[in-house]
């Protein structure tokens, strides 16, 4: 069951719709042992990456792309530092209608830019970067021939919202504490409007503090200030200039929450932790509020400590894409591996037994 099946009346559609869904959302919420251990607190990973595409960009997507149909689009656009494009492209094949992605060039990573190209998108990488790639969007759309498809359209963010219903639900209530990572600044935005309704309509007697994170290189909303030329090993949120940026700003206030920054040293540690402790494997900017998590439970340096906070709280950390999407920094670690004869004698001295 997709998210407009399972959460029709809070969502923007009629019964005269067309629904385009590939079966997004309900994604596990998968507690997480030695994380929990590490941080003294109950931690649960809302893993966004077995989506249709491998990210959370689909619970939106079925609801823009289903909308975008019912009001005749023949054609959809987007930026996108990846997934996006990967999403658009997907829910437009399923349509039947055309998408155009507008890519910062050399800057995506290969998983998605595969994606585009096998669902059929016509592919425009630009010089320049996501920000940029957006303006031309926004500008272009200005015509009317094409539906724009990033976070800019209200029926993506309406979407989005579903995932924070499937934690209250799975919880049966929501959580004290919400960590994810921070882009364009759709998400945090959609996550706050939907724990926001869940709340007014009596299913959830709290609601989250809200931590977003940010990579250093990109921190505009961090350091109050655009970042011109935006620059970190977690692609999917190389953004400079974020669309949402005020709403994610509201969403962090309301919420007494707070935006932190995390190295891109310490969001590849976090990505290879994560696989090899829990046995999730998620793509850098997913790492993101893990090493977030790290930061507020061990630096002094954090913008939001954990110390004061109650080691019976429970805290929820969307990954938001799958690692296989973007597999460079890792493969360059995987040393060339050399054969060995077909026998038993060989392969045990191979794995040193
Ligand atoms: N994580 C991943 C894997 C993403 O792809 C993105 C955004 C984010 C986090 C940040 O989410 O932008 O809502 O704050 N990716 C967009 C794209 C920008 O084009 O795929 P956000």
């Amino acid at each position: 069951m997709g998210v407009i099946e399972r959460y029709r009346v809070y969502l923007p559609v009629t019964e005269s719709t067309p629904i385009v869904s590939l079966g997004e959302g309900s994604t596990p919420l998968v507690h997480c042992p030695r994380l929990s251990e590490r941080v003294d607190r109950a931690v649960f990973l809302k893993n966004e990456g077995v989506n249709p595409t491998g990210s959370f960009k689909d619970r939106g997507m079925t609801v823009a792309v289903s909308k975008a149909i019912e009001d005749g689009a023949k054609a959809l656009i987007c930026a996108s530092t990846g997934n996006t494009s990967a999403s658009a492209a997907a829910y437009a094949a399923r349509a039947g209608i055309s998408c155009i992605v507008i890519l910062p060039a050399g800057k995506i990573a290969a998983g998605k830019l595969l994606q585009a190209f096998a669902y059929g998108a016509k592919i425009v990488a630009v010089d320049g970067n996501f920000d940029d790639a957006l303006r031309l969007v926004r500008e272009l759309g200005k015509a009317g021939n094409f539906v724009i498809v990033n976070s800019i359209n209200p029926d993506r963010i309406a979407g989005q919202k579903t995932a924070a219903f499937e934690i209250i639900d799975d919880l049966s209530d929501a959580p004290d504490f919400h960590l994810l990572p921070v882009g364009n600044a759709g998400n945090i935005t959609a996550y706050w409007s939907g724990y926001r309704e869940y709340y007014d309509l009596g299913k959830s007697t709290r609601l989250p503090v809200m931590l977003g994170f940010q990579a250093a290189g990109a921190a505009p909303i961090f350091y109050n200030r655009i970042v011109e030329k935006p620059e970190t090993v977690a692609s999917a949120i190389r953004i400079g200039n974020p669309a949402s940026w005020k709403q994610a700003c509201a969403a962090i206030t309301e919420s007494h929450g707070a935006i932190d920054v995390v190295s891109d040293e310490e969001i590849l540690a976090a990505q290879m932790w994560l696989a090899r402790q829990e046995g999730i494997f998620v793509e850098p900017a997913s790492a993101a509020p893990i090493a977030g998590l790290f930061k507020c439970h061990a630096s002094k340096e954090a913008t939001y400590s954990f110390q004061k906070v109650p080691a019976l709280s429970r805290v929820v950390c969307t990954v938001t894409g799958h690692g296989l999407k973007d597999p460079d920094v890792i493969t360059a670690q995987i040393k060339e591996l050399k054969s060995v004869p077909a026998t038993v004698n060989d392969v045990r001295r191979a794995v040193g037994l």
